[in-house]
């Protein structure tokens, strides 16, 4: 179902953009990105949203707005709590070189806001602030759509993270509400010859974890959909053949297609799983493998010809790495965005 050399669109982006933000995923989409890749976590009144780490910490102003609880973990928090948090000014501050001031106060967002950024649509705003959408008078915490008018006509996949066995049969439930679960008569999303069409394929959504529990909850309220085990050298400690095989084994036997284990090199320095031999046994045992993350030129031409796609932060790279055509320069895309 997921096509060969795609480009998957970590966080949207974690250079151009806030990460997980609407600009960072607007810009993925726009860039021509085939997935864009998101951390999936619950909220206390059990909605799906986009966020990479355990709190709020880092990706948002949470020490201004909630001070007591700036280390509370997501699950305590409500939608309409989460709606609050600026996630956006965080990325301006870090890096000044790239900050735009429209990028303040970026909401954190829901998967719903995800899958409709992909389908076209965008937040609904009025005098820039987001459209609440309200249920007998009351927020629902969730915000009304409108049509993206600079969406270019690319529906990429979503290739989404669980961190630990928790919600997948929400996330089951919440994916045939949404039209996207193709074990359930997923919608036709149309799409436009020429532009990437990933969203109306069977490929639509790819699930990814580094727990093998989770995997096996995807697998069971998830079947069809493609999986991802993902690998990280801390986690395999002892002899390094005997745990890469292990891993391939438990992926083999969970019907797990893809392995994404991390690449070497600067910026991040992560443990080297992407070598030659880790190659050659997982293509072997009919695996493709999907490493993170790409942020360099230089981390392309080492490793992303011997794979079948790359986790990358810098989206903008990978497709002129593959040769796409049309790739327009990312800072391009988001002045076209209206950021
Ligand atoms: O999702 C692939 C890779 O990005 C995993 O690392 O830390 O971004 O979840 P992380």
């Amino acid at each position: 179902y997921v096509p060969k050399n795609v480009v998957i669109a970590h966080r949207g982006t974690t250079y151009w953009a806030p990460e997980e933000t609407e600009a960072a995923f607007r810009w993925a989409r726009n860039i021509g990105a085939d997935y864009l890749e998101l951390d999936l976590q619950m909220t206390k009144d059990s909605v799906l949203i986009a966020l990479h780490d355990n709190d709020f910490s880092r990706t948002t102003n949470i020490a201004e707005v909630f001070p007591e609880r700036v280390k509370s973990p997501v699950k305590e928090f409500t939608l309409k709590e989460l709606r609050s948090l600026d996630a956006g000014s965080w990325f301006n501050m870090a890096n000044p070189d790239r900050a735009r001031d429209s990028f303040t106060d970026a909401k954190i967002l829901t998967l719903r806001d995800v899958v409709m950024i992909v389908e076209g649509y965008r937040i609904k705003k009025n005098n820039g602030e987001p459209v609440k959408e309200l249920i007998d008078n009351q927020w629902t915490g969730h915000f009304l759509y409108e049509i993206d008018t600079h969406d270019n006509g690319n529906r990429p996949g979503i290739y989404a993270e669980t961190k630990k066995p928790e919600f997948e049969k929400l996330l089951a439930s919440d994916l045939t509400d949404l039209g996207w679960n193709i074990n359930a008569k997923a919608k036709n999303i149309k799409t436009v010859k020429g532009k990437v069409e990933i969203a109306n394929t069977n490929g639509r959504f790819v699930l990814q974890s580094f727990s093998p529990k989770s995997i096996v909850n995807l697998e069971k309220y998830l079947p069809d959909i493609p999986k991802c085990l993902l690998l990280w050298l801390p986690a395999m400690e002892g002899d390094l053949k005997e745990k890469y095989q292990e891993a391939i084994k438990f992926a083999v036997e969970n019907n797990v297609q893809f392995i994404g284990p991390s690449i070497g090199g600067a910026p991040n320095n992560y443990g080297e799983l992407t070598g030659p031999w880790m190659v050659e046994r997982a293509h072997h045992s009919g695996l493709y493998i999907h490493p993170y993350t790409f942020d360099t030129d230089k981390q392309l031409q080492q490793y992303a010809s011997g794979v079948e796609g790359v986790f990358t932060n810098r989206a903008d790279l990978a497709l002129k790495f593959y040769n796409r055509i049309g790739v327009k320069s990312a800072t391009k895309i988001l002045d076209d965005l209206g950021y």
